[in-house]
């Protein structure tokens, strides 16, 4: 082949993707349900970007903070350390896996800035870079800290996230991520999500009827998403979907919807990731990530 038709084949080609549209991955939330199989077995599916280890969910107000993993092991006996054994297998793969902290059950909330520094520094040493000889996760160091802020206090959760981005080093970067409810500006993480300092952001489109699909209805959806990815300033922005009907209270979207009118449409931001689905279990009992996966 000559060099310029090598070079013209080169530019169609890119022109060919973009017009297509841009791939994305799956981010999965693993770690609520005691039956959906080890972290490194959701690894090893091969399915998933990204996966955020749920729950952090007491944190703040002075208190010392508790991870929750449901079945799979008892922070309280140190159990829960074996799971560094899955982080370094999933690490190994290129996946990156966070910290989420907060969720729909706990008790957490920041008091104040200074409680939110004393909290960056908490999930430094126990869970990233620093060191400490309590880490719940045991030795391994996570990619970053996802924050999924469902009650509590609004406040303050700008100035945990500016605290937990200045540990990032070029050599080891702090991923900042988080999963916003659909209604724009969310109300817990709108002034965080305006530090512009987060990586990722898998916005929830489900257990919120104004903005998530229903009933065939895919415009209410549509608009928001644009709203979501013209207004936040952050690397990636993923459609966030419950991965089986039981998964969520509602915003369901069957497959095939979801691949043939929503993916083509909101695959066109330029801040397209792809689909984070909750969650491993729901994942395990629908076979959801396998029938889209192509289509991301
Ligand atoms: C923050 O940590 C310091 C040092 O451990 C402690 O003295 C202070 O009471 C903590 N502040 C809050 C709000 O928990
Ligand atoms: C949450 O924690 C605070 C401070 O430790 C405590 O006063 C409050 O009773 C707790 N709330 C619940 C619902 O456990
Ligand atoms: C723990 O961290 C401190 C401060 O960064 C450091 O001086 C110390 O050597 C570390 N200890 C271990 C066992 O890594
Ligand atoms: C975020 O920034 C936008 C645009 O500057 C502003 O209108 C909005 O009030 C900010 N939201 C919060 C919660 O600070």
């Amino acid at each position: 082949m000559s060099s310029l038709s090598l070079f013209l084949t080169i530019i169609f080609q890119a022109a060919f993707q973009t017009s297509l549209g841009r791939r994305g991955g799956i981010a999965i939330y693993w770690g609520q349900n005691g039956n959906e199989g080890t972290l490194a077995e959701a690894c090893a599916t091969g399915k998933f970007s990204y996966v955020n280890i749920a729950f952090l969910n007491k944190f703040g107000n002075g208190q010392t903070p508790e991870i929750n993993l449901a079945g799979h092991c008892n922070p309280a006996s140190n159990t829960c350390r074996a799971v560094s054994n899955g982080i370094h297998a999933c690490q190994k793969k290129g996946i990156k896996v966070m910290l989420s902290i907060g969720g729909g059950i706990g008790n957490y909330s920041i008091a104040s800035a200074e409680d939110a520094k004393n909290v960056s520094v908490y999930l430094w040493n126990n869970f990233l870079g620093g060191n400490s000889s309590s880490r719940p996760l045991g030795d391994a160091i996570l990619d970053g800290i996802d924050l999924d802020i469902e009650h509590g206090s609004t406040q303050y959760w700008d100035v945990l996230v500016r605290n937990l981005k200045s540990y990032s080093k070029r050599s080891r970067k702090v991923y900042i991520t988080g999963a916003p409810q659909c209604p724009f500006p969310d109300r817990f993480l709108g002034a965080a999500l305006n530090t512009t300092l987060f990586d990722y952001v898998w916005v929830q489109f489900y257990n919120n009827p104004p903005c998530q699909y229903s009933s065939g209805n895919t415009e209410n959806l549509k608009n928001y998403w644009n709203r979501w990815t013209t207004s936040v300033n952050a690397e990636k922005i993923f459609l966030g979907l419950p991965a089986a009907p039981r998964a969520a209270g509602s915003g369901y979207i069957p497959p095939e919807v979801l691949t043939s009118e929503i993916i083509p449409v909101i695959r066109k931001s330029p801040k397209y990731g792809g689909v984070m689905l909750w969650s491993k279990y729901w994942d395990d009992q629908s076979g959801y990530s396998d029938s889209v996966k192509e289509s991301i």
